[in-house]
């Protein structure tokens, strides 16, 4: 198949691009490198099923053109991480929803699959754990940037069901929880690879709160053999899907993780999120995936445990190969 992958040079859509062109596929990246990077397809340049376009999803003739030519879409094109959320809410909000909107109004015209990420921020300060996707989704008051992002992406999931209600659009939404590996940059506050490489360097690891909150953390190998399946599962289509890990680690036992895993001296160092974000910043304590829908749809099962995610981060980190992956 011919498959477009916008967002293709960022973290998760890089990794998505390695296992479809191992699989036989052609594959057009596009991506405006502004949270991705380069070096993450490199390795893929000069091959003959692999082209990479510089340049933006908001290019709607670029990509009318792109997506009528194309088999499938995954719309990994987007605003990430919460820094930049926070630093540059304008462009959040722009990129998430104008940029999903161009590629579901050229998927809905030429008929193309597409899969639409969406995240588990949406839940908001949903405090029901495991979160499902039928829950009601609660987040906080306009004024709190962080919130911007959820609701976008919230948005973007109703625009994608609305294709699907009114044209039978074929279209999937997956809500990502932490997906975490090689390629994540530590830049735009990534928590795993921000532990790791100052655990690395023996400096002290900053902790925001008290380190109680909790997270699931799923490996992107796992989360990739995911995104893939439900585009393939025709029962999938019209869906909101979760997919990550639900295995449960707070943040301060991801530190010492981090620390002893590394043989690391790194002291932890703890800073309010006031401090880290500016004041009035409200961040959810604890965020577990209800996976049943995916076990039950696709058969999903991750693989990975926590300790295979930072190894692997700490083996790409020295220099060896990027897209490794233990699968103890
Ligand atoms: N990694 C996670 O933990 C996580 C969690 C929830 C949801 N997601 C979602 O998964 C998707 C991929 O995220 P990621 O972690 O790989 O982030 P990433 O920042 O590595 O990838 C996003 C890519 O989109 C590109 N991009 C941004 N704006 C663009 C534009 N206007 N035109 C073209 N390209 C553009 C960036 O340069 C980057 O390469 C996103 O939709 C994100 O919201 C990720």
């Amino acid at each position: 198949m011919k498959i477009l992958i916008t967002g293709g040079a960022g973290f998760v859509g890089s990794h998505l691009a390695d296992k479809l062109i191992a699989e036989g596929h052609s594959i057009t990246v596009i991506d405006d490198l502004s949270t991705g990077r380069y070096a993450n397809i490199e390795h893929l340049e000069g091959h003959e099923r692999f082209r990479l376009i510089i340049d933006t999803v908001m290019n709607q003739s670029l990509m009318e053109d792109l997506i009528r030519d194309t088999d499938r879409v995954f719309h990994m094109a987007s605003a990430v991480g919460v820094r930049l959320i926070m630093e540059q809410p304008v462009k959040t909000i722009e990129t998430i929803f104008h940029g999903t909107d161009v590629v579901l109004k050229f998927c809905s015209r030429y008929r193309k699959p597409v899969l639409i990420p969406s995240t588990s921020e949406v839940y908001g300060k949903g405090a029901s754990v495991p979160f499902r996707e039928e829950d009601d989704l609660l987040t906080g008051a306009t004024d709190k940037h962080r919130w911007a992002y959820a609701c976008a992406k919230t948005l973007d999931e109703f625009l994608a069901l609305a294709h699907f209600k009114e044209t039978r659009l074929p279209v999937v939404v997956v809500r990502l929880f932490n997906t975490v590996g090689p390629r994540q940059t530590g830049q735009y506050g990534m928590v795993v690879p921000r532990f790791v490489h100052a655990a690395m360097k023996n400096e002290p690891i900053t902790i925001h709160g008290d380190g109680t909150q909790s997270r699931c953390f799923g490996h992107v190998l796992d989360v990739v053999e995911g995104l893939t399946k439900v585009l393939d599962t025709p029962a999938c289509l019209g869906q909101v899907i979760n997919l990550g890990n639900d295995e449960e680690t707070s943040i301060k036992q991801l530190a010492e993780k981090a620390i002893e895993l590394t043989g690391s001296t790194s002291e932890l160092h703890f800073v309010s999120y006031d401090e880290a974000y500016g004041e009035g910043f409200e961040d959810m304590q604890r965020r577990v995936p209800s996976l049943d829908k995916a076990r039950r749809m696709i058969g999903y099962q991750p693989t990975r445990s926590l300790a295979d995610i930072i190894n692997d981060v700490i083996r790409e980190a020295k220099g060896s190969s990027a897209a490794g992956s233990t699968n103890a």
